[in-house]
């Protein structure tokens, strides 16, 4: 085969335009295998990913829509980098280096994925797009000092690399010129059979965690506490069904989160990547695995969808049509001293490397 046939392919082009006229460009990396995934300037999204079955079947994966303004109209998170802090900060209150911060609300009293306007919602700057044995694009977004109540100016670079062995590398970098904190991760909300598909209850999932933290009610604050997972539906140490244990009313903490929507104890302290999940499709072979070195991991099984809105090619996506795993710090962790430190200070370079390897089992029917 001639070497330009092998080699991986990127292009960028414009997906339209925001309310106040800023160009929203998505950059398409493909492998020689044919692996596709798209990536949005707003949000520095995965806009889809397509990956094959074990026929060589491509299938879409990721949920969300066809154009932009699906996206600009629905705050979902679909794919979308969430930050500066991931997951919820109580009351938008911490304290960092004696001084108190207050940062925007935007569930209730508390603040979710980076406030009312997160990064999710940002036209990101692309900064390299690059073709090769290694398509990637790098895309950065500078949050002012003071953005959403935050303190510092922030420079984020998120890149997504697809490798020719299926795998989707993202990894966010940020600095900043003050302390501040940050916890950045990836919010793409898989199916596994394809986008649309149904429900992913069938699918089968392992997280190798062995402590929770649970939450108080359902504003889904943690307790402080990190409990065992062992003898409840949240031990998935072996990989099973997302549906198995989910209507099992011994847990309150299924019914605050309508499902699963829970942080995972992987580690106490940020360490070498390491797998944090691995999905699997029984009907299409479709397996997914992920890497990183957080010391969290937030599974949310879609518990919120709802039926409301139309994604892609017509779609309607219901309650437990996808899955979401976000490798992370435990949330409201500025909160909780023992859940360790998002203190990130001038000179240090705060880094979340997740890696989404996609194979297939061909064991299965
Ligand atoms: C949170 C859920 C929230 C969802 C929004 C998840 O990361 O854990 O509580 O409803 O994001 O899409």
């Amino acid at each position: 085969m001639p070497l330009a046939a092998m080699a991986g392919q990127a292009t960028s082009a414009s997906f339209g335009h925001t309310a106040d006229g800023q160009d929203v460009q998505i950059v398409t990396l493909t492998n020689s295998h044919g692996v596709r995934a798209r990536v949005m300037s707003y949000g520095a999204s995965l806009q889809s990913l397509w990956v094959p079955d074990r026929n060589g079947k491509l299938a879409d994966v990721v949920l969300g829509y066809d154009t932009l303004q699906g996206y600009l109209d629905h705050r979902q998170y679909f794919g979308a980098t969430v930050g500066r802090y991931a997951n919820r900060i109580a009351h938008g209150k911490f304290t960092l280096d004696g001084k108190s911060y207050r940062l925007s609300l935007n569930e209730g009293p508390n603040s979710l994925h980076g406030g009312a306007k997160g990064f999710d919602m940002r036209v990101w700057k692309v900064l390299d797009v690059k073709a090769g044995a290694q398509p990637s694009v790098t895309m950065e977004y500078v949050s002012t000092d003071g953005d959403q109540g935050y303190p510092g100016t922030l420079t984020i670079k998120a890149n997504y690399t697809l490798s020719d062995d299926n795998q989707l590398k993202i990894s966010y970098l940020a600095t900043t010129d003050k302390p501040t904190i940050v916890n950045l991760s990836n919010h793409t909300y898989w199916n596994l059979a394809g986008e649309g598909s149904g429900t992913v209850m069938d699918q089968a999932l392992m997280i190798p965690g062995d402590a929770i933290t649970p939450v108080s009610d359902a504003a889904a604050i943690p307790t402080g506490q990190m409990v065992p997972v062992a003898g409840t539906p949240y031990d998935f140490r072996m990989a099973k069904p997302i549906g198995r244990d989910i209507r099992d009313g011994s847990s309150q903490q299924l019914l605050f989160g309508h499902g699963y929507d829970m942080n995972w104890v992987l580690s106490r302290k940020e360490i070498e990547p390491h797998v944090v999940a691995r999905a699997e499709d029984p009907q299409s072979g479709r397996v997914m695995t992920v890497w990183s070195g957080k010391p969290g991991l937030q599974f949310y099984s879609g518990n919120f969808l709802d039926g409301t809105t139309v994604g892609k090619d017509h779609h309607v996506y219901r309650q437990g049509d996808a899955f979401v795993l976000e490798p992370q710090l435990f949330p409201d962790t500025p909160n909780h001293p023992d859940f360790g430190s998002a203190r990130l200070a001038p000179g240090q370079i705060y880094r979340n490397v997740i890696v989404y390897r996609f194979g297939i089992d061909h064991t299965g029917k």
